[in-house]
């Protein structure tokens, strides 16, 4: 639904005239109820390709349910890192043929560098090895949010953020030195590549490719999307504060004794400045603020979790810090009792490098990440951005649209990506937006947006430019039981006919599928 679909239409007529190179798909065995598991063999690099060397792509199909099959709807959830497997089947295989009017297989895959993918990303030796480097690793630049926009915290800032530099350093130097084949060919040209050779396997050379995404990385506005970001994280916060505040302390505990919005995020600020200029000793133990961070921006992401946030914060507040602990402990993971096997390549590692593989290495403060992984860049280069306009003549001649949809409060790609992307895709692609906050549109199920996308898949119909949806879910339910999202989500509208109510649970249904795979 994003970028990376422009630039898979315009290789995917690259290729029907150019296969010199062989695709193999194993037998699709059964994985779980009503799913099919597979691997695809392509060819490792597709410029250059050899049969002794290929990548193997995961797969994972949800059948048509429809009397008439289309065709297929690839899906992957985007990080980088996650697995478009383990989402599917997670149960986002049936909610998304759900939604879709069950014409399509829903076909999730893992990319290159990611889940069952192979050759793996890995940057260490062992897993031993790449353990204890994981455990060191920052999650994130030791920071609390109200210090980007204040000018007294400017040396505090620039030093936090070249100590993760650093980290950031040794982790691609590690990388370098242990030269995975998928470091010079996971990069999105290459993803796009399989994508297409997918799409011909399974429905038919030159078949449409259809492709419904919900996270990406920005290539071409990574560097300006620092202050965005920032601006993206407050307005989360301040969505929190306030349905925090409309739903009153019985349903969000955070909300205490606070009159008002403003005073619940001038807690939320203190608490978090409190972290990041002296360690909360919490029961005993010492929550840093980039600990509390890492923990928050995740949560943030997903408005339904906020019930379980708002009570971990209370907590903590409180100096009683073991249900948030709990769940740190929980997502954890725990050391390899036997150190020795060849390394992974662990999500929380790999999602850096391949963060930095589609990204321009950049010498400008104050992102400088992806600079350190500037050496070793992958053979075929993201042409996307500079052909971006060639493409976009291409989708529109061949009737091929483009649908961008984003949140308008989302953390993490805010939506000023998405109106950028829109502005360079101007003849093939419109955009759509979703009210409220939370990371990718599914975050905070909306019944207007969930009918425009599914017509979208079935129809090829486009919603007006800038259409606004609202979403439905009441984000801080009375009488739930807190778990880490309410199993039945409650919906604010008055009058949802059953099938809208169908389509509402179902997007709900790829949520707890995201959070079951996070
Ligand atoms: C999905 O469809 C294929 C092709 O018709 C069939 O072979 C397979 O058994 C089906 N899988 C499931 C889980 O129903
Ligand atoms: C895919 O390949 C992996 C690694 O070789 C293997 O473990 C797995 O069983 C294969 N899956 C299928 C469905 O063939
Ligand atoms: C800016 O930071 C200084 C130093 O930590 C602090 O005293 C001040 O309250 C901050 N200003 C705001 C608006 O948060
Ligand atoms: C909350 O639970 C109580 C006791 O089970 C029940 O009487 C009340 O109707 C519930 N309220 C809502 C809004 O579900
Ligand atoms: C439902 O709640 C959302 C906030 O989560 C709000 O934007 C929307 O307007 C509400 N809809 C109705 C019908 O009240």
């Amino acid at each position: 639904m994003v970028c990376r679909i422009a630039i898979v239409l315009f290789l995917s007529a690259g290729l029907a005239s150019s296969s010199h190179f062989t695709v193999a798909l194993s037998t699709w065995t059964s994985c779980g109820t009503g799913l099919d598991c597979a691997n695809l063999t392509v060819p490792l690099k597709y410029a250059d390709p050899s049969p002794h060397e290929t990548a193997t792509i995961t797969l994972a199909r949800f059948n048509a349910t429809a009397s008439t099959r289309k065709g297929s709807i690839l899906v992957n959830p985007g990080g980088p890192g996650a697995s478009g497997v383990a989402l599917v089947s997670a149960g986002a295989g049936q909610s998304i043929s759900t939604i879709t009017g069950g014409e399509y297989d829903i076909i999730g895959f893992d990319p290159r560098g990611v889940g069952g993918a192979e050759p793996k990303f890995a940057c260490f030796a062992n897993t031993g090895d790449e353990y204890d480097f994981n455990s060191a690793f920052p999650a994130g630049a030791n920071l609390w949010i109200g210090a980007f926009a204040n000018a007294t915290e400017e040396k505090a800032v620039s030093s936090s953020i070249k100590d993760f530099d650093t980290a950031a350093a040794k982790l691609a130097a590690a990388c370098l030195k242990q030269n995975s084949k998928a470091l010079f060919t996971l990069s999105a040209s290459y993803v796009v590549r399989d994508m297409a050779s997918i799409v011909d396997f399974l429905d038919g050379p030159g078949a449409k490719l259809n492709y419904w995404g919900f996270s990406y990385a920005n290539a071409q506005t990574y560097v300006s999307q620092l202050p965005n970001d920032q601006i993206s994280v407050r307005n989360a916060i301040k969505d929190f504060a306030q349905l925090c505040c409309e739903a009153g302390p019985s349903a969000c505990s955070f909300g205490g004794t606070s009159k008002s919005a403003a005073d619940i995020e001038a807690r939320f600020d203190a608490l978090h400045k409190t972290a990041f200029s002296k360690l909360v000793v919490a029961s005993g133990v010492p929550i840093s603020s980039s600990i509390m961070s890492s923990f928050l921006w995740t949560f943030f992401t997903v408005p339904p979790t906020w019930p379980l946030v708002s009570a971990l914060i209370a907590g903590l507040e409180a100096g009683d810090a073991s249900a948030l602990l709990n769940v740190l402990v929980t997502s954890a993971g725990s050391a390899p009792a036997n150190r020795s096997p060849p390394a992974v390549g662990l999500r929380s590692l790999s999602s850096m490098g391949l963060t930095c593989v589609d990204n321009a290495p950049t010498n400008l403060v104050p992102l400088t990440f992806c600079r350190n992984f500037g050496a070793q860049r992958p053979k075929l280069h993201n042409l996307g951005v500079s052909k971006i306009t060639d493409t976009d003549c291409i989708l529109a001649e061949h009737n091929n649209p483009i649908l961008i949809v984003n949140g308008i409060h989302d953390t993490n790609t805010p939506l000023k990506s998405a109106q950028r992307l829109r502005a360079i895709l101007p003849c093939s692609s419109r955009i759509a937006a979703r009210g409220g906050p939370g990371h990718t549109t599914i975050s905070l199920p909306s019944l207007g947006l969930a009918k425009t996308v599914a017509n979208y898949f079935r129809t090829g119909a486009l919603p007006p430019d800038g259409a606004f949806y609202p979403s439905d879910l009441v984000v801080f339910p009375k009488n739930t039981t807190l778990s880490v999202a309410p199993s039945t989500p409650t919906f604010n509208g008055t009058s949802y006919s059953n099938s809208d109510r169908v389509i509402l649970n179902a997007v709900y249904g790829i949520v707890l599928a995201f959070l079951a795979i996070a």
